[in-house]
């Protein structure tokens, strides 16, 4: 009987690790860019596979075929439920700008076993990589959350100094994992527009490309329709220079998502009105304005929920959750909120896109 059981746990272990190791081959060849780190991947990484595959694994069908054929029904559903719990945190307000974040730590969310990409794995994942951020003062904080994540921590003042001289660009080459990573100020979105036309034109191309610009360009052109122009443009020359195959105006589909798992968008906070510093800012990021801005990114069609290229660092619903007491000036929140960026919707969902498809 005990003999049985154990067997049967074995077996299931097995299961995942076997079915992981098939799931991560696609992943390999996922990012094009990324391909030249495979083996260094594959190498240093397996750690990460199998942590990450004990949870990540339900979420696909086929994995999760072969773990209810060898295990109990309720290991299963409870498996499948795990995508939708990954957004169970909770927030602790310690003291304004101490914020921090849990996984719920009771059940059904601790069943999941998710826990954070730590400081070392994440340089292993990001090895050799190049990373370019473009955006408002949005993309600089989730710049430096990703910063604070692979470098040491006597490094991270200096690169906080030099990263928030206003208004400038910030390259930095994090010599032990070989990460590059660039901040490009890009306020508005026309400014991502023409970047997005340079490098969609070029011949290099960043590895994880993370975009993100609303809040710079509400106040000081706070022009709606223009916005979503502009965004459309943005997919069109994505899309366009992917030849995705998407029949006239329905949704990408087939292997796009596959060849362009590595773009991610920066959400807009959401922003406390009475908090916001100068009258200006309370008058133009007012509530009506939000929402136009914020129904030309889902009308505009970049996001991956509505079938484009850009997978969501949800800012908003973070912020939100972290709530007022993570926000001094009611539109830049505590690191906290951009690292559960980071993690929950940036390196976790890295992965289940990249291995989901
Ligand atoms: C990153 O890759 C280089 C080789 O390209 C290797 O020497 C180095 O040890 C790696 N660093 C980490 C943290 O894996
Ligand atoms: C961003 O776009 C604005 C408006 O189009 C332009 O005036 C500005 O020079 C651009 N800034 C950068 C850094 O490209
Ligand atoms: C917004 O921009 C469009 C296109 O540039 C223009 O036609 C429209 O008048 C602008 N709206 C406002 C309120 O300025
Ligand atoms: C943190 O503060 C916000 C209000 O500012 C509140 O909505 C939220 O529930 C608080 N979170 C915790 C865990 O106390």
């Amino acid at each position: 009987m005990t003999g049985s059981l154990v067997m049967g746990l074995g077996g299931l272990q097995l299961g995942i690790m076997a079915s992981c190791v098939v799931l991560f081959v696609p992943m390999g060849m996922a990012g094009r860019h990324l391909s030249r780190n495979k083996i260094l991947f594959f190498g240093t990484a397996l750690f990460i596979t199998l942590a990450v595959c004990v949870h990540l694994s339900p979420y696909f069908p086929s994995v999760s075929d072969f773990i209810s054929s060898s295990a109990s029904s309720s290991t299963s559903s409870l498996g499948l439920s795990c995508f939708s719990l990954l957004h169970r945190i909770l927030w602790y307000n310690y003291t304004s700008s101490s914020s921090s974040w849990r996984w719920d730590s009771s059940s059904p969310v601790s069943d999941c076993g998710f826990q954070r990409v730590g400081p070392s794995d994440a340089s292993d994942l990001l090895n050799g990589s190049w990373i370019l951020f473009a955006g408002d003062s949005q993309a600089r904080l989730v710049a430096l959350s990703l910063l604070t994540l692979v470098l040491d921590s006597d490094k991270i003042d200096s690169v906080r100094a030099d990263l928030f001289k206003r208004h400038s660009d910030y390259h930095v080459l994090v010599a032990k994992s070989g990460l590059k990573l660039d901040f490009i100020w890009a306020p508005y979105v026309a400014n991502l527009t023409e970047l997005v036309g340079k490098l969609e034109d070029g011949t290099s191309y960043p590895d994880v490309l993370v975009l993100g610009s609303g809040l710079w360009d509400m106040l000081h052109i706070h022009n709606a329709s223009e916005y979503g122009a502009s965004l459309s443009s943005i997919r069109t020359a994505m899309v366009s220079s992917l030849a995705f195959t998407t029949g006239d105006d329905g949704p990408v589909t087939g292997t796009t998502s596959i060849r362009s798992p590595h773009r991610f968008w920066i959400g807009m906070p959401w922003l406390v009105n009475s908090m916001l510093n100068t009258e200006e800012k309370r008058e133009k990021l007012n509530g009506a304005t939000f929402h136009e801005y914020d129904r030309e990114i889902q009308e505009s069609r970049i996001l991956r929920q509505s079938g484009g290229p850009f997978a969501l660092l949800d800012i908003c619903s973070l912020s939100q959750g972290c709530g007022e007491t993570c926000t001094t000036d009611g539109m830049h929140y505590d690191g906290a909120v951009y690292d559960a960026a980071v993690q929950l919707d940036g390196l976790h969902y890295f992965f289940l896109s990249t291995i989901g498809k």
